[in-house]
């Protein structure tokens, strides 16, 4: 049996120990420079909204509302509440960070997961999402090969892809241009949180920006285009797995 000394000391470890935990805990779920940025630049609402006007643009409302949908890449879940106000119901997702996943508070099932392997079933799924998710993919062609090949695995003969990741528009060109400006990064903190996530993301978005008929051909040697447009910085895409 301890003493009285002894049963203080391990109480105060206890206590040492628990802090600890909490700290671990606490520094497991802060969120990283850039995702601290992506979480500035729109509301959940702004982006919510923003994802229903593009699921309805691609077509949503012409899918089954018991269709099994995975939103790839996911983040904080922003596209999974956009798709259960839109009426689906059997929704899921998958990304990296468990700090982003740790935000989502609707009732898909997220899964800590990287989606050049994707924890799912071959041809189990009717639709695959992806939202500004490829272009932060470390190698490519080689992880787009993969990705897209996971995403083909996994649809069903009859399922479709749908995803919308930047492009060199114009207008892209022109945002890019404006948000680099000192002046505007003060007095926007949209702007600044752009500029901040391009920073962060140089080398992947650079590499993704630099090769877009490369990005093109491996998307067409996995899916057949459906609908495919190039508006407001950003490739729009909706196929069938070949
Ligand atoms: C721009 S965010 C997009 C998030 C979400 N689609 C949205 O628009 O709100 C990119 C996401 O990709 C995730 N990510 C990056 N590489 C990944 C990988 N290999 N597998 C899964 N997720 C990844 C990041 O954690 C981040 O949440």
């Amino acid at each position: 049996m301890g003493t009285f000394d002894d049963s203080r000391m391990s109480a105060a470890q206890t206590q040492m120990s628990d802090s600890h935990n909490e700290s671990e805990a606490q520094a497991a779920l802060t969120p990283n420079p850039w995702e601290a940025a992506y979480l500035r630049f729109e509301t959940p609402e702004e982006e919510i909204r923003k994802f229903i006007g593009r699921l309805n643009r691609l077509g949503a409302r012409q899918w089954p509302s018991d269709a099994e949908i995975v939103e790839l890449f996911c983040g904080r879940g922003n596209g999974l509440v956009a798709l259960q106000r839109l009426g689906f119901t059997r929704l899921e997702g998958v990304d990296l960070s468990p700090r982003l996943i740790a935000q989502y508070k609707g009732s898909a099932k997220c899964t800590i997961a990287d989606c050049r392997k994707l924890p799912f079933d071959d041809r189990s799924k009717d639709v695959l999402i992806v939202q500004g998710g490829l272009h932060h993919l470390p190698n490519l062609p080689g992880d787009l090969d993969q990705t897209f090949s996971e995403m083909q695995r996994v649809l069903r003969k009859d399922g479709l892809v749908m995803f919308v990741e930047p492009w060199r528009t114009p207008f892209l060109t022109f945002v890019h241009f404006v948000s680099e400006i000192p002046i505007v990064r003060r007095l926007s903190n949209k702007m600044d949180a752009f500029a901040t996530m391009s920073e962060h993301e140089i080398r992947t978005y650079t590499q993704w920006l630099s090769q877009p008929e490369l990005m093109q051909k491996v998307a067409r040697e996995h899916f057949v285009p459906v609908h495919e447009s190039f508006a407001w910085g950003k490739w729009n895409f909706v196929g069938k797995p070949r």
